[in-house]
């Protein structure tokens, strides 16, 4: 089925432009955004204009495996290459050869795997585990993520030689609550798609009042929890109590101090960055990107602290455990400032 970008936000009209001019180069290309924004529907209408459609077009999801299982998905292996290798598999770059490989999730590719994807982007060859011949590729690479992959690139999380290799075309897809416009055509391309999906006389289109209250909602989960909601209405009626279920269930309050804006309860958590309540002075200027900062530096010490503690501040061993590079771990120990106790060796 062909795949369409609806909206008519700024942002959408530049990714519709960047998707006509990026299609046929080929050109490695990034997608970044919160998840639900709509980065593989952006995959798929590049691969879908491009002159390689009918080709394949290959997912990897970096996230779903563990590191070894990860590299022989990737790069494939030749039979008895280790223990259980009863054939030779042939590994997604192979698969995806004259094709596109969709890396999904590349922000949590571990650093060792990113040296071996970057060699094979430079090289434009891989050799499967246990094989001593190289095999050739041409794939286009496009790859998506959630995370900020410039940050962790400073933080020493992703590599900067592979970021400036996957990212000669960058994408970015603006949350919902940046581009509301777009809510209200996604609305009724979803309401006409059920439909005719559900194909069932009982079904409730949703009332003007309904359409302005979702479009008025800031969307955490983005299209994704849009089109989880608009299907629950269609089936269950837009009825005051109904909607108010459904947004609520849709995102749960956190724990923390709460406001109450246009009837809805929001959360914000205060104890998290340190500061006293809602009208605290602090809060005038903080931007959302220092909040996150913020927040992210508070988990990451808690985290990092407490995996220290627990292996007696041996280094080695809590970069396993946390699955970050040894220097990452130095650099992290450092600038969370992170103090050992008072007799702790590696
Ligand atoms: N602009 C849009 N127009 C039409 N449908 C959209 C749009 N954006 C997203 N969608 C739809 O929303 C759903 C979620 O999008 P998608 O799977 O591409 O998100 P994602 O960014 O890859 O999310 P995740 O990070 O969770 O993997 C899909 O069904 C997709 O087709
Ligand atoms: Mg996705």
């Amino acid at each position: 089925m062909k795949s369409e970008i609806i909206g008519v936000s700024q942002n959408i009209q530049k990714i519709r432009d960047l998707i006509d001019q990026v299609a046929d180069t080929g050109l490695n290309t990034v997608i970044c955004g919160e998840t639900g924004v709509g980065k593989e529907l952006v995959v798929q209408c590049l691969y879908q204009k491009s002159d390689r459609v009918g080709k394949p077009f290959v997912k990897v999801n970096c996230a779903a495996l563990p590191d070894s299982l990860l590299e022989s998905e990737m790069f494939g292996y030749e039979q008895g290459a280790f223990t259980g290798a009863e054939r030779r598999k042939r590994g997604k770059f192979e698969q995806a050869h004259g094709g596109v490989l969709f890396l999904d999730e590349i922000g949590d590719m571990s650093l060792p795997l990113q040296s071996k994807l970057l060699h094979v982007l430079q090289g434009g060859e891989f050799t499967p585990l246990g094989s001593e011949k190289s095999v050739k590729s041409d794939t286009w690479v496009i790859a998506a993520t959630n995370h900020e992959l410039e940050e962790e690139m400073r933080n020493g999380g992703f590599r900067e030689d592979l970021y400036y290799r996957l990212s000669t075309i960058k994408i970015y897809l603006a949350p919902l609550r940046d581009r509301p416009e777009d809510i209200p055509h996604l609305i009724n391309h979803y309401i006409e798609q059920y439909t005719r999906q559900f194909n069932t006389k009982n079904i409730s289109i949703p009332s003007q009042s309904a359409i302005e209250k979702l479009s008025g909602y800031h969307w955490p989960g983005n299209v994704r929890e849009l089109q989880n909601v608009l299907k629950r209405i269609m089936i269950l009626g837009s009825g005051e109590e109904n909607m108010e279920e459904l947004l609520g269930s849709a995102s749960p309050p956190k724990a923390g101090n709460s406001v109450r804006t246009s009837g809805r309860e929001f959360s914000m958590p205060m104890d998290l960055l340190g500061i006293d309540g809602p009208n605290s002075s602090d809060l005038a200027s903080l931007s959302l990107k220092e909040v996150k900062r913020k927040a992210l530096d508070r988990v990451e010490k808690e985290v990092i602290s407490y995996v220290l503690q627990k292996t007696g501040w041996n280094r080695s061993k809590a970069t396993k455990i946390l699955n970050i590079s040894y220097k990452t771990l130095l650099y992290k120990i450092k600038d969370l400032n992170i103090k050992p106790p008072p007799s702790s060796t590696d």
